[in-house]
């Protein structure tokens, strides 16, 4: 049995025009188990973080964490958030102003009257696992935000619920701290497993800390599955999308040949399951590279004649964005180190070729639509 048990959960917010923020969702979580949920604004992961809380009554579903079922709707079962062994972890850390950080760690075990927790020690313990066992007689106000997190990672910890609701916890530090506050949860977990929800819409973060990662759309889940199976085979167009695969080329096959709107495509046939009528490729920029010509393009890559836009030094890397004839915007992110010296001198304005393994591209139905989904900024960047 799985410990934590949704299944049907439906929230509708009544509204002009009124909103499904959850649609029918199922999901299972096993025992020690961090799931990610990552996906767009609005797509209903905080609604969904608070149907589990008890902060939302949900329209239909059920909800059942351990052995206990929280939520019924059917037979109008639905335990308040205070008799859900649950602890939580903000975006706006949210700690108490007045309360030493000693207090607010605390806060969570005297709420539930957990005295033996408290006289052995587990405060101490808990903050020491988050390195801040010397900041407990210090006020919030006098924290770093990274400590305030760590604070709040440890006051959501202390009791050992049954389950950590974490809502996009991260994205309020900067991009330094925010490295090394997900490393150190990383490596807690990997100590010491607890069963969490961890929000975010950053792919990155998705990728680092989930056991399994559920890509949201729309209220529902359009794939669930370990962080590299859903990075290298996304079932939809969408996934493709939110999980960095930026570069979007629509090819049709007539005559024997491959185009993308009047530019053939050079070299390499493409591979789509149906070789008939539409397709579309989706190619992350770090698996594209720029050749210099048709004639460099390797047995098994595709391209693209195109024109440099934009050339920008990354350090290790150059982000550099192109342009087709037809007018369609790719980028490629190419590795200084291990890129033809061509690089180097590279500028606006010349003519060269985006270059892709056919293999590494991933082929979808033009049907599906999906490209009208809004990619966050910080698609391709996956280091
Ligand atoms: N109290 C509410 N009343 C009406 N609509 C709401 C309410 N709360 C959420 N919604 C709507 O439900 C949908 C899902 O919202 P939710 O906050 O769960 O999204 P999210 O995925 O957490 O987004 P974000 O990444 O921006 O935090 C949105 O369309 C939102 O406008
Ligand atoms: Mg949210």
């Amino acid at each position: 049995m799985s410990h934590v048990s949704v299944c049907g959960l439906t929230r509708r917010f009544d509204g002009n025009p009124p909103t499904v923020a959850v649609a029918d969702l199922d999901l299972e979580i096993e025992d020690g188990e961090f799931l990610v949920l990552l996906g767009p604004s609005g797509c209903g992961k905080t609604t969904t973080l608070r149907c589990l809380a008890g902060l939302e009554s949900p329209g239909a579903g059920t909800i059942r964490l351990g052995d206990s079922v929280v939520f019924d709707h059917a037979s109008k079962i639905d335990l308040p958030p205070n008799r859900r062994f649950i602890g939580m972890v903000f975006q706006s850390y949210a700690l108490w102003p007045h309360m030493t950080v000693r207090k607010n760690i605390c806060y969570p075990l005297k709420a539930r009257k957990m005295k033996e927790a408290l006289a052995s020690g587990q405060v101490e313990r808990t903050a020491g696992l988050v390195d801040c066992q010397d900041l407990l007689d210090r006020y919030p106000s006098q924290l770093s935000g990274g400590q305030q997190q760590r604070v709040a990672l440890a006051r959501g910890l202390v009791a050992q619920p049954d389950l950590v609701l974490f809502d996009e916890p991260l994205s309020n530090l900067d991009a330094r701290l925010r490295d090394q506050v997900r490393a150190e949860l990383h490596e807690l977990h990997q100590r010491k497993p607890f069963t969490a929800v961890f929000v975010t819409h950053d792919q990155s973060e998705a990728l680092a800390l989930g056991d399994r990662m559920a890509i949201m759309r729309s209220g529902a889940i359009e794939q669930l599955g370990s962080p590299r199976e859903v990075f290298e085979e996304p079932a939809t167009e969408y996934v493709a999308a939110f999980t960095g695969m930026s570069n979007r080329i629509v090819a049709h096959f007539t005559d024997g040949v491959w185009k993308s709107g009047t530019d053939e495509v050079l070299g390499a046939a493409l591979r789509p399951p149906h070789a008939a009528g539409d397709a579309v490729v989706r190619v992350r920029p770090d698996d594209a590279r720029l050749a210099t010509g048709p004639d460099a393009l390797a047995p098994h890559e595709a391209g693209l004649p195109v024109v440099v836009a934009d050339v920008e030094f990354g350090g290790r890397h150059l982000d550099v964005t192109v342009q087709t004839g037809g007018g369609l915007r790719l980028s490629v992110r190419a590795d200084i180190r291990r890129s033809d010296d061509f690089l180097g001198a590279l500028g606006r304005g010349d003519r060269v070729v985006f270059a892709f393994d056919t293999e590494a591209a991933r082929y979808f139905d033009a049907s599906e639509g999906s490209h009208h989904v809004a990619e966050p900024a910080s698609v391709g960047v996956i280091a």
